[in-house]
């Protein structure tokens, strides 16, 4: 018996990465997931090995009917949504203001804002009745930069600020009858892009940044977490029975809140 069983679930940005390994996850917990990518490729791939307890449908995040489709589609599909999680976002690949062009500061902020912030606000919007019905909540992923600077320059790290605003604002909203948490998980190797608007939107996280060995080196652990790693904080706030009085809260499963200690003093792994 998993700790998801007869749980209803959207996923937003699943087709890869730290959304992947919730769908994978939460499926294999018992959930029934409708999963929501921008990528029609990512998304076959997963349907191919899907069962029937995951459904796919792709759209774009940043966009109202969307959202409400695959809230729609969970609530046809499986009889009621249970737990809404806005997942997908897009990094700035730690550019700083000096070094960001005046020409492409503002759309290059439209673009990053419009994924990591309007669209969790659509998607609360799309969810919330199904929501409300169910009793159910609402799930974010935030980060490190949610917490911390430099997790990226300053149009990630105010985004993901902002993603913090909203998880206290929406808690205090929509409470008692849906819970609003969020998730701060740290770097990972993923397929994370940027805003083609600062001409990011070609490379990843994985092929532009040692991201594994930076972590392993300067992380309080030492370690370079997968996605899968992360997902455990989602199993725990989507599953009302373990966290019924938790809302408003965000969980950092960074490690960042610890500094490295220096090499010599850190213990072997
Ligand atoms: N990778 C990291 O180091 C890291 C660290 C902390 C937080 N995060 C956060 O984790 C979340 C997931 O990122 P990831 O690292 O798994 O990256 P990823 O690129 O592997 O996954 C994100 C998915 O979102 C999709 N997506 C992007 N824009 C979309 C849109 N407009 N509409 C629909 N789908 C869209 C992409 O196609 C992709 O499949 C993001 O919110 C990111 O900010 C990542």
């Amino acid at each position: 018996m998993g700790w998801l069983e007869d749980t209803s679930v959207v996923v937003t940005g699943a087709g890869s990465g730290l959304g992947l390994a919730i769908v994978e996850r939460f499926a294999a917990e018992g959930a029934s997931v409708v999963a929501i990518d921008k990528s029609a490729a990512k998304l076959a791939e997963l349907q191919a090995r899907a069962g029937e307890r995951i459904a796919t449908i792709t759209g774009d995040v940043r966009d109202y009917a969307d959202n409400e489709r695959a809230c729609e589609l969970a609530v046809q599909r499986y009889g009621k949504l249970d737990v809404f999680i806005g997942n997908a976002g897009i990094w700035d690949f730690n550019e700083s203001l000096a070094g960001t062009p005046a020409s492409s500061l503002a759309t290059g902020f439209d673009e990053l804002f419009a994924v990591s912030v309007k669209a969790y606000l659509l998607g609360a919007k799309a969810a919330q009745p199904p929501l409300a019905a169910s009793r159910g909540s609402m799930i974010f992923t935030l980060s490190n930069a949610a917490l911390y600077p430099a997790g990226g320059g300053p149009l990630y790290v105010a985004s993901k600020h902002a993603g913090l605003g909203l998880v206290r604002q929406l808690a205090y909203e929509l409470a008692p009858d849906i819970r609003v948490n969020g998730v701060a998980p740290g770097g990972m190797a993923t397929d994370l892009r940027g805003p083609e608007a600062l001409g990011m939107d070609r490379t990843s996280i994985s092929d532009a940044v040692p991201i594994d060995e930076m972590l392993r080196r300067h992380s309080a652990l030492h370690r370079a977490p997968r996605p899968a790693d992360y997902v455990g904080a989602y199993v725990l706030l989507a599953a009302r029975q373990e966290s019924a009085t938790v809302t408003g809260t965000v969980i950092d499963v960074s490690g960042f809140g610890t500094p490295a200690r220096p090499a010599d003093h850190a213990g072997t792994r």
